[in-house]
């Protein structure tokens, strides 16, 4: 069976079931606390909770995903950076026994696998939570035999939530078994082995539970399936490879398993109109790009083999073709300039390549340290004190953190007032409702606040409406009037890059940093100080919009 029929087949047959076929949504999601969209039950967040699901309670769908944790690990046989995940949820309707057996008859039945093949995980109780009994013995009433059912906790068996908070719950998991070898690591081979006999096929998430900010779990007034699917995986084991790279989606895009990764990832990020960037998702565009660039590969080749395989079934392909290859063409040149500019100057250096010189070409070219040592390696040289790279980074980072504090995120010393620290909170409110109003591409550019007016630039390609305007006014104002409380956290750079939190310049902050958060509304790392709360703030106004230069625009707002 190819791919384009698998998709097709697994539709079908949750569509007899009763369920809604829904489209995949966005990459890019409205939480603000994830960077892309990891897996499918995101667009369906709000009716685990109890809202009103306009597919009703059984929805299925083909997800475009992005996972990011394993970037630098793709390459293996079953990671992905871009992926498809299918999946069939249920909003308090059908639960373990449905969603169990209707796995396994799709696996059998569809797709033609063999039972053998299967084995099974659930959930064994951890701490507080009780063991899922119940999936266990669903699974021998369906005749599996007792050897191929294994009980894991937590870390395995309990899936969620995504971002901050969310429904979340214990699994049961279906594992396909690749060899049939018994253990190349030792006796006892399970699912979840190290020793890759197993792929980890499709995960059914029980949602039972509600995960809040502070990680407490309580249990949700309704229950909920969520499965997901790997569709790269399952067509692997239909097509008997042992890698999802050997299988059709893979076939026109060369050996280069990174090249071949990144490329997709690369088409359907820029799809989104994301472009690169040195923060958030911008920035994840760019590593992948230039690290897709460096493999040496004929990118716009291999990209334009990515818009061909997938514009029937994801229309913003087709409408977004010139764009997409305009924005790696863009890229193939800045980053070509700086390597060239870059090679100019190692070329210079006479005698040993030290840590600080690899850190010269990073900070005055952006020459990343990987490529300074595949250079260094072809010239058949060290670099010596390579510690030194790591400290000068770090320096560099706290230096500029000190200025950027003034600059863009928190207040100068002479701006502490009472008024410009009100300001600076709704600055943040600004920045999220236009993101909110205008699209995740608004990124701040800049800001400055003084105890009468704030000022921000961000980047947008055209005027505001009237209309826009009135809408943003209206939004910030509504979060004023909700008297919304303003938290500030400290947290590991990297984690306040995960967890979604705007920022600017990621490669000048230090390694902590405070992250200020306003409801689920607002989240930046920022230096403060900021209102305890939005309700004091009075009435948000904003005076002018207009260019400041090109690709950005200029608000002028004050506080009534
Ligand atoms: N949401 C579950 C996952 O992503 C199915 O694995």
């Amino acid at each position: 069976m190819t791919s384009v029929q698998l998709r097709k087949e697994f539709l079908d047959f949750f569509e007899k079931k009763g369920h809604t076929i829904v489209p995949s949504s966005s990459l890019i999601t409205d939480d603000l606390s994830v960077l892309f969209t990891t897996s499918g039950m995101q667009q369906f967040k709000p009716y685990y909770l109890g809202e009103k699901s306009p597919y009703g309670n059984r929805a299925c769908s083909i997800q475009k995903c992005l996972r990011t944790s394993d970037i630098d690990e793709v390459g293996d046989e079953s990671h992905l950076t871009f992926f498809e995940m299918l999946g069939n949820f249920s909003f308090n309707d059908y639960f373990k026994e449905e969603a169990i057996c209707w796995a396994i008859e799709f696996l059998k039945e569809k797709c033609g696998i063999d039972e053998e093949k299967l084995w099974f995980t659930f959930f064994k109780g951890e701490n507080d939570l009780l063991e899922d009994k119940e999936s266990k013995d669903i699974f021998l009433r369906l005749g599996i035999s007792e050897e191929k059912i294994f009980g894991f906790g937590k870390q395995e068996n309990f899936w969620g939530p995504t971002g901050n908070e969310g429904p979340c719950g214990p699994t049961a998991e279906i594992h396909y078994d690749l060899t049939g070898k018994s253990c190349s690591l030792g006796k006892g081979c399970k699912p979840n082995c190290k020793c890759n006999r197993f792929i980890e096929l499709w995960n059914l998430v029980f949602n039972e539970f509600y995960q809040n900010k502070k990680e407490e779990l309580s249990h949700l007034k309704q229950k909920g399936i969520d499965t997901g699917l790997g569709l790269e995986r399952l067509v692997a084991v239909m097509q008997n490879k042992s890698s999802v790279f050997e299988t059709d989606l893979f076939e026109s895009l060369g050996n280069s398993r990174i090249l071949a990764d990144h490329i997709r990832a690369i088409v359907f990020l820029a799809a989104e109109g994301i472009v690169p960037e040195k923060i958030g998702r911008g920035y994840i565009l760019r590593r992948l790009l230039r690290k897709a660039i460096r493999e040496n590969g004929e990118i716009i080749d291999l990209a334009k083999k990515v818009i061909e395989m997938y514009k029937d079934i994801y229309s913003e392909l087709k409408a977004k073709e010139t764009d997409i290859l305009n924005i790696i063409q863009k890229e193939i040149q800045s980053f070509g300039k700086a390597l060239e500019a870059g090679k100019k100057e190692y070329n210079k250096i006479k005698g040993d390549i030290t840590g600080a010189l690899v850190f010269e070409l990073y900070s005055t070219h952006s020459i990343p340290l990987e490529t300074t040592i595949a250079w260094a390696k072809e010239d058949k040289k060290e670099i010596k004190n390579i510690e030194d790279f790591y400290k000068l980074t770090k320096e560099h980072q706290e230096i500029s953190r000190a200025g950027a504090e003034k600059k863009f995120g928190g207040l100068g010393k002479e701006a502490k007032s009472e008024e410009a620290i009100k300001l600076h909170t709704a600055t943040h409110l600004l920045h999220s409702a236009l993101r909110q109003i205008l699209g995740n591409n608004v990124q701040q550019m800049g800001s400055d606040i003084n105890s009468e007016r704030l000022r921000f630039d961000f980047s947008f390609d055209r005027k505001l409406t009237v209309q826009e305007i009135k809408q943003i006014e209206d939004l910030v104002n509504q979060k004023i009037k909700q008297n919304l409380d303003v938290k500030c956290e400290q947290i590991k750079l990297e984690e306040a890059i995960k967890s979604g939190a705007l920022s600017f310049f990621k490669e000048k902050y230090p390694d902590k940093v405070s992250v200020y958060s306003i409801n689920d509304f607002s989240k930046e790392i920022c230096a403060g100080p900021h209102s305890k709360t939005t309700g004091h703030l009075g009435d948000f106004k904003i005076l002018k919009e207009k260019s400041s230069s090109a690709g950005i625009r200029r608000i002028k707002a004050i506080l009534k």
